[in-house]
């Protein structure tokens, strides 16, 4: 009987492991991307019906919440790197039956936005991922309608990491000083405020930087 059990909780442990393991989702995130968004569509001052990108998007969970809060007459860009990623984007947004999601192929350069197509931006933990900052920073800027509002959520770099392969070393580690994110953001956008306790899920160490394009 006990190993009956043993074998069937294994099976268990095994699909629900090749599950996450399938679409990267995890609970954390969901939970994460719950807590934040409201939040997020305060500060980006978001209505029904806006548009809004989530560049970076990585498994989607902002941006299916994002996707709920600007209704069916609004939209959703998500962009990422790599079919892989973009299969699990779009898989999610499939699962979750909305029609306001336009899944987009991003670039080292350039976020491949439509000109001036969105009234807010979200790039969340992945700033510091970004190897050609300078130029997509233009290409984040571009994308924005005027007076439209970027939000940059981060980390500062953790002790004793590296700088991720082709990242520029001011960062200083795994991460991005806010000092940084402030200037370089801010000298092509206007700086709105600084949160520096975004602490969300387990990632107790974010920070959030919003800028308003002029
Ligand atoms: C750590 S993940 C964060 C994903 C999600 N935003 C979150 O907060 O959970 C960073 C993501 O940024 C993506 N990324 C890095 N550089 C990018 C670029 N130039 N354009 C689009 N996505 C990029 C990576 O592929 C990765 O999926």
């Amino acid at each position: 009987m006990i190993r009956v059990l043993a074998s069937l909780s294994l099976v268990l442990c095994l699909s629900v492991l090749g599950a996450a393991q399938q679409t990267g989702l995890t609970d954390d995130m969901i939970r994460s991307a719950e807590r934040e968004v409201p939040q997020l569509v305060d500060l980006l001052e978001l209505k029904p019906g806006m548009t809004v990108a989530d560049v970076g998007a990585g498994f989607g969970a902002w941006t299916v919440r994002f996707a709920r809060a600007v209704g069916p007459t609004g939209r959703v860009y998500a962009t990422d790197l790599g079919a892989p990623q973009l299969a699990a984007l779009r898989q999610y947004v499939e699962k979750e039956k909305l029609t306001n999601v336009i899944v987009l192929e991003g670039a080292e350069t350039s976020t491949n936005l439509p000109f001036t197509c969105c009234d807010a931006v979200l790039l969340r933990d992945a700033f510091h991922h970004l190897t050609r900052p300078e130029d997509m920073i233009l290409s984040l800027a571009a994308a924005l309608k005027p007076g439209g509002r970027l939000a940059v959520v981060d980390f500062p770099p953790r002790p004793n990491t590296e700088v991720p392969a082709g990242v520029p070393a001011n960062r200083g580690g795994h991460g991005v000083p806010q000092a940084v994110v402030e200037r370089e953001v801010g000298a092509v956008l206007t700086h709105v405020r600084t949160i520096p306790m975004w602490s969300s899920g387990n990632q107790s160490d974010l920070f959030l930087t919003l800028f308003r394009k002029p």
